[in-house]
């Protein structure tokens, strides 16, 4: 027998799965070349999640790390996932997308492409297979694991088959949520190497801990290559740990042939930014374990109870766990896998909140059900289905034959902004987060030559959320802080009446030791400055008094973040002043990585409406006052 070959994961799923994807590329450079030099048979060290955190809350751009990586790790394959037709994001991308992506990924560094449809829909990976075959990449294609009635082992077996027909060079069984039990990991393993000549891969998360049983009974059945993360990011809802597996094998025939003190001294560097940045050891508790009953896959978990946390409902995960296999079922059986783990989440958590099955559905649930992410496995039954979508009908092609190509008119929208066909990308996959962080950047950019140049002056520069554009000061420019000093209030003072004055919405500025923001609302101008501390200064939201009975106030249901309008470029949905009828939608809150239209409960006019555009909101806050006719 050979030797096995292992996957490290350490620098994509096993963050993604213990430490909300949050290590930087920083904690991860000093480390590579040791990475490099183990022996691995790749690394995962992009896609998934990595993309949307970078942009949405490290202030990284994706693809700058990914080159970096790429120039440090020389000899072992570098490796992504890749949500099929949903690309790294969360919703179906046009084929024209799908190509550009896999080719830009390809050409910053990649050399094995792993793919997965949330649903087993081959159909769903008929373009990102031909994209990468295009590349001439491995193309890395998973038969995603989960337990249903209609999950069986020919189910598994046929899909490998298909991918196989499609160009598929090797065959990962995706087991995200740590449900494949060893004798189950056996047999699995034994029928996919009698059924296919290529190499098939074990992916497979700790949390229930039978995944370490679950590898070495695979291996025994002939897996080729398996995946495992550094003890620090092992366990709990990741990968089991590689150094465990190692040592299990030396004694067998299929021996890894990776030496232990390489990986004790990479452990140790991971366990120091561990410390260092608080993040979380891998554990099991009796909630993860009842992933045997509930099927959530680990990254979800600590999602879901963060999600659940800022909603002020964490006293709540044992009814949203119950939850979770209702809904299932009644949306046909899909695997727990992104984005439709996301889907049956929202559901679940909205469905306890709210107090009654789907009085509120998403978006992403609504194109669920309308086949927009491809076949449930289980047709969804007339009663659900009207419940979600009314008389809407489902479609039933491949859901991207219903794009138009997407790539000049995102060019279009984002030429301002874009400096090269990479951003355009990252555009197209998170506008809304892609824009904010593309304006972070210019203005870091600025702010940063200004500050070495002159070395004693910030530049501040004025934000127009509506369109996204930056308007620098009209005249010369206006230095407001001198680096030395500390922060002056009679200067805010004067930068709220400047903005009272301006036509325009919100002014941003930046410096190493604070951030100050000001943003124009129809009721009053709201300041909040951040530093080490992050302290707000001033003006709360405003609070409601009385207010007469024919008022109606709408409220946010779920912390999130409040867009006024469908898409940047699009009019906001409703402005003060507009009527609207009962049932409009008025404004989209965001939570859970998943889009919310929140309606109008009655009909009225539009009296106030203080949030702005892609601001955060908490539960409970004012979006809308509506005086009902
Ligand atoms: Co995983």
């Amino acid at each position: 027998m050979s030797r096995i070959k292992i996957t490290d994961t350490s620098l994509r799923d096993g963050h993604q799965s213990l430490w909300a994807t949050r290590m930087a590329t920083e904690d991860m450079l000093p480390i590579l070349e040791n990475l490099d030099d183990v022996g691995y048979h790749s690394m995962e060290v992009w896609g998934g999640a990595t993309f949307d955190v970078c942009i949405r809350y490290l202030n990284e751009d994706p693809w700058e790390r990914l080159r970096s990586i790429r120039k440090q790790v020389k000899k072992t394959k570098l490796q992504m996932l890749l949500r099929g037709q949903s690309l790294v994001g969360y919703s179906h991308y046009p084929d024209d997308i799908v190509y550009r992506f896999v080719e830009k990924s390809a050409e910053n560094g990649i050399d094995i492409i792993r793919v997965f449809d949330a649903l087993n829909d081959i159909r769903n990976l008929e373009v990102p297979l031909k994209a990468i075959k295009a590349t001439g990449k491995h193309a890395q294609a998973c038969v995603v694991y989960t337990i249903s009635p209609v999950h069986t082992m020919d189910h598994f077996v046929e899909t490998a088959l298909r991918l196989r027909e499609m160009g598929a060079d090797s065959i990962c069984i995706k087991d995200m949520a740590g449900l494949l039990s060893p004798y189950k990991a056996y047999d699995l393993v034994t029928e996919l190497k009698k059924n296919l000549d290529v190499p098939i891969q074990l992916h497979t998360h700790y949390i229930g801990g039978m995944a370490i049983a679950a590898l070495l009974k695979a291996v025994e059945a002939g897996v080729d290559i398996i995946d495992t993360a550094s003890v620090p990011m092992a366990f709990g809802s990741s990968q089991p740990p590689v150094e465990t597996i190692v040592r299990a094998l030396q004694d067998s025939d299929r021996d890894s042939g990776l030496e232990l003190h390489k990986l004790f001294d990479i452990a140790t560097h991971f366990e120091e930014i561990r410390k260092h940045k608080g993040f979380e050891r891998g554990v099991t508790r009796i909630n993860d374990m009842k992933v045997f009953e509930h099927q959530v896959p680990g990254g979800m978990i600590s999602n879901l109870l963060s999600q659940l946390e800022e909603q002020k409902a964490l006293h709540r995960v044992d009814e949203v766990m119950a939850e979770i296999p209702y809904v299932r079922a009644d949306l046909g059986y899909p695997p727990l896998v992104t984005p439709t783990s996301q889907i049956i989440a929202i559901q679940a958590v909205l469905n306890v909140l709210m107090g009654g099955r789907y009085k509120l559905c998403p978006g992403e649930v609504k194109d669920y059900v309308r086949g927009l992410y491809g076949k449930p496995p289980v047709s969804i039954s007339d009663e659900i289905r009207h419940k979600i979508i009314g008389d809407e009908e489902i479609i039933t092609v491949r859901p991207a034959d219903l794009l138009e190509p997407g790539w000049e008119k995102a060019k279009q929208e984002v030429a301002e902004w874009a400096e090269s066909d990479e951003d355009v990308l990252t555009y197209v996959l998170f506008p809304q987060v892609a824009l904010k962080y593309f304006g972070w950047r210019k203005s870091k950019g600025l702010e940063d030559a200004s500050l070495i140049n002159k070395g004693e002056y910030l530049t501040v520069d004025m934000y127009q959320p509506e369109n996204a554009a930056v308007n620098r000061l009209a005249g010369p420019k206006r230095n407001i802080h001198r680096r030395d000093e500390e922060m002056n209030f009679e200067e805010i003072k004067e930068l709220i009446l400047l903005l009272d004055k301006s036509s325009l919405a919100e002014l941003e500025m930046q410096s190493d030791e604070f951030r100050l923001s000001l943003r124009k609302s129809v009721s009053n101008t709201r300041v909040t400055v951040t530093g080490d501390n992050d302290l707000p200064i001033s003006s709360p939201a405003p609070t409601a008094v009385n207010e007469p009975e024919n008022i109606v106030e709408v409220t946010a249901p779920m912390v999130g973040t409040f867009y006024a309008a469908p898409s940047p470029d699009a009019q906001p949905f409703v402005k003060v002043g507009d009527k609207v009828t009962a049932g409009q939608t008025l404004c989209i809150v965001e939570a859970m990585k998943l889009m919310n239209e929140i309606k109008a409960e009655v009909s009225g006019l539009i009296t106030d409406a203080p949030i702005l555009n892609g601001e955060p909101v908490e539960y409970g806050q004012i979006l809308f006052v509506i005086e009902k006719e």
